[in-house]
């Protein structure tokens, strides 16, 4: 089974190219199904997740031209049924996405319960009632959703929970319906922009995405459109805890800055330096961190996708540091790990109570989810000795050469698939 190996120590120094933003893509790749005409995006990632949701986009007859790594044109004018059924569709969250973009379009959808990272509780009432409201019949039978309309009529629609999901597939379901359609304490991520902006580029009425009140209004067709993602706001933010937890010095390109506020203002509050440019962000950390709290919140707030990340830079800060988990409940599985490697933290609840150390030890540990597993890596690039993350499946479901972009900063760090190539590396590290 393929894991990292890694040898820790090395501050990371250097730059590394941030790619192009997962969840957008996959919000992105399944609204081209929306339209007959060819969409062409651009700064595509290539990891798992999109991989699969591409495949099954193809399982429905959707033509999928892979012009390049990270770009892909996408032709659905020959879907032949509105149907998901593709076994690995189950294993990726946005699987749900299809419904909203089939049921947009074709007034049908009928898609496997997703699945995704086990990080706690995932309904999906908040789709379900989006969906409802705008006069679709959705069932739950065997494991599989059905949406089914006559007519789709917009409505306004009050979200109970800020849900990322929840706002992306009822914009996909509202841009022809009928009429106006108004969604009310939206989320407002960065990736709930894009997907508005790639709507409007196909002709759809979007306005108000990355404030809590989106409003739609339904147009006759939407047509086919050139686009290019937005870089991985989370991606860029693993490699800027990266550095700062390595006490290295990192330029992090190809970024949106103003997606990275949050993160880079608690590193500041860590200790590090942080120097903005218009598409970069440089981290430099030159003393040990200091302990600070940090509260997980929907956009703008600090995302819950970097909270493992900035944990395991925690507990080497000095002092005492609280990480409240607000969106999901079970997103501390890691912590076992951690404790494993010589940290000192506490769970209660939905807080953990971490109480810095001097030094990490290397240990085998695993990958539980995609976040936590890049944050394991971070955590054995610092630790003393070897360490080896298992299970990098869910690290490469959103992370595109994790270990090669690591590798080209100092880190080192290898794939392995056989304890003769891990023995290899311990020889050559020893
Ligand atoms: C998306 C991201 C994920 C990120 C999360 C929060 C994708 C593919 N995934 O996940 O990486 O961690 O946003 O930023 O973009 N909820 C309900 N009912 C619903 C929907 C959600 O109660 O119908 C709750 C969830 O249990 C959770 C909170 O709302 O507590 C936020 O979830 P949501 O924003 O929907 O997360 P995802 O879209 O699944």
């Amino acid at each position: 089974m393929e894991k990292y190996i890694i040898k820790g120590g090395n501050p990371l120094v250097g730059e590394v190219e941030i790619g192009g933003a997962k969840n957008a893509a996959l919000a992105i790749l399944a609204a081209s199904a929306m339209t007959d005409e060819t969409v062409s995006i651009d700064n595509m990632p290539d990891v798992r997740d999109t991989n699969v949701l591409l495949q099954a986009m193809e399982s429905i007859g959707v033509i999928v031209d892979r012009v390049g790594r990270h770009a892909v044109k996408i032709n659905a004018s020959q879907v032949r049924n509105h149907t998901i059924e593709n076994e690995y569709i189950k294993k990726i969250r946005a699987s749900y996405y299809l419904i909203g973009a089939l049921l947009g379009k074709y007034r049908h959808a009928q898609v496997v319960l997703p699945g995704g990272c086990d990080i706690g509780l995932r309904p999906i009432d908040q789709h379900i009632k989006g969906f409802t409201a705008l006069g679709a019949n959705v069932t739950i039978e065997h494991g599989i959703i059905n949406a089914y309309a006559d007519k789709l009529i917009g409505s306004h629609i009050y979200l109970d929970v800020v849900s990322v999901g929840a706002t992306i597939n009822i914009m996909m379901a509202a841009v022809m319906a009928d009429g106006q359609t108004i969604i009310e304490n939206a989320a407002k991520e960065p990736h709930v922009v894009d997907l508005a902006n790639f709507l409007n580029s196909m002709g759809a009425n979007v306005k108000g995405a990355g404030t809590d009140v989106i409003r739609i209004k339904g147009v006759e067709k939407l047509h086919g459109s050139e686009y290019t993602i937005i870089p991985d706001q989370i991606e860029a933010g693993t490699f800027m805890v990266a550095a700062a937890a390595t006490h290295g010095d990192v330029t992090v390109k190809n970024v949106i800055p103003k997606h990275l506020e949050s993160i880079s203002a608690k590193l500041v509050e860590m200790g590090c330096q942080i120097q903005e440019s218009d598409d970069a962000v440089r981290v430099v950390a030159s003393k040990r961190l200091t302990a600070t709290h940090v509260k997980t919140l929907p956009y703008p707030g600090f995302p819950t996708d970097m909270q493992p990340q900035i944990t395991v830079a925690l507990g080497l800060a000095s002092g005492i540091s609280i990480v409240t988990e607000s969106i999901f409940e079970n997103r501390f599985r890691y912590v076992d790990s951690m404790i494993r490697m010589g940290a000192n933290i506490k769970v209660e609840g939905s807080s953990a109570i971490i109480d810095g150390v001097e030094k990490y030890s290397g240990a085998e540990i695993s990958a539980p989810d995609l976040r936590a597993g890049a944050a394991l890596v971070i955590a054995g690039l610092i630790a003393e000795g070897f360490t080896s993350v298992d299970d990098i499946k869910y690290i490469e479901r959103g992370y595109e050469d994790f270990h090669i972009k690591l590798g080209a900063l100092g880190a080192q760090i290898e794939r392995v698939d056989a304890e003769r190539e891990a023995q290899k590396f311990r020889l050559k590290f020893a």
